[in-house]
């Protein structure tokens, strides 16, 4: 069983990165300046958005954070993306999901820039990923096919077996390994909270991947013997060993299914840095205007 290291290959990754924006630097060239919008008290967000932000710090890249309170009206905040849209300084912005209920998360979306669209959420984004255009990709789906293609791992003519339909995750990795070529060329399967026999489904399966949001749902004796797993998962579940009182646990049970793999990315450790890393490869295309020239 191999480990997808999601920790090295985002150093590998991020070392790259931090190259190209030093040969930027010296030719002159405009620094890759990515914003993040966070609005409230979510912990998990503000997790996320600080390791977006250190990230940047790390490749040399600009930032900047927007930090709302939770009570921020709905025309405040597109008044705020309205003025991202027009900072020629910013390449690229997010403004991090979930925001609260009294904001319509739908019209946030649309309001971005698709030309600044560094998680790939908006439908101009999606629609052009879904018909192989170039189109900056939700990051969590291109850390995995960027995980893939890092590993070498032969998808052509596999059946892939996708746990979980979400916007961000489950829909647009189906998409991206149905399509032509590599990697790619994935015979899919999209399974959901109404699937019949999952277990059965996910057995099936030479690539599952588990983007359903349940601690330790996919059990061993789901899955063939080695299967490639990708694990999307990131829950926090009690664990009195531990001095906070909890541990990060993914959407698969490790300890049951690792044995049966031929390869596994860990949580933490897996998709979850590669997301970072494919939101800070959508900036660094968003400031070579590589994707919308
Ligand atoms: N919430 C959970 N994942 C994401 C993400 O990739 N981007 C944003 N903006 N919000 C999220």
């Amino acid at each position: 069983m191999t480990l997808l290291d999601g920790k090295l290959l985002s150093e590998n990754i991020k070392a790259e990165i931090a190259a190209d924006v030093e040969h930027l630097r010296e030719r002159g060239g405009k620094i890759p300046h990515l914003a993040a919008v966070l609005v409230g008290e979510n912990a998990a967000s503000q997790v996320y958005v600080n390791s977006k932000i250190k990230s940047c710090e790390q490749v040399g890249f600009k930032s900047t954070l927007i930090r709302r309170d939770a009570d921020i009206s709905e025309n405040e905040l597109l008044d705020i993306v309205q003025g991202l849209n027009n900072d020629p300084d910013v390449d690229g912005f997010i403004v991090q999901l979930p925001l609260p209920k009294h904001i319509n998360e739908e019209k946030i979306t649309l309001a971005i820039d698709h030309r600044k669209d560094v998680d790939g959420f908006h439908p101009i984004n999606f629609g052009r990923m879904a018909q192989g255009l170039p189109a900056f990709l939700p990051a969590t789906p291109y850390g995995i096919v960027e995980t893939l293609r890092r590993y070498n791992i032969e998808t052509a003519g596999k059946h892939c077996v996708v746990v979980g339909r979400s916007n961000i995750v489950g829909t647009p990795i189906s998409i991206l390994l149905s399509r032509k070529g590599y990697p790619g060329d994935c015979t899919v399967t999209l399974t959901h909270s109404r699937t019949k026999d999952l277990p059965g489904e996910v057995r099936r399966a030479d690539i599952v991947v588990a983007a359903i949001g349940i601690p330790e749902f996919i059990k061993g004796d789901w899955v063939k013997e080695g299967a490639v797993v990708i694990d999307v998962g990131i829950n926090r579940i009690p664990d009195a060993t531990k001095k906070s009182g909890t541990r990060l646990v993914g959407d698969v049970d490790f300890e049951e299914v690792a044995p049966k793999c031929s390869h596994i990315t860990p949580v933490p450790g897996g998709v979850g840095l590669m997301t970072v890393t494919a939101l800070l490869l959508n900036t660094l295309k968003a400031c070579r205007k590589e994707i919308y020239p």
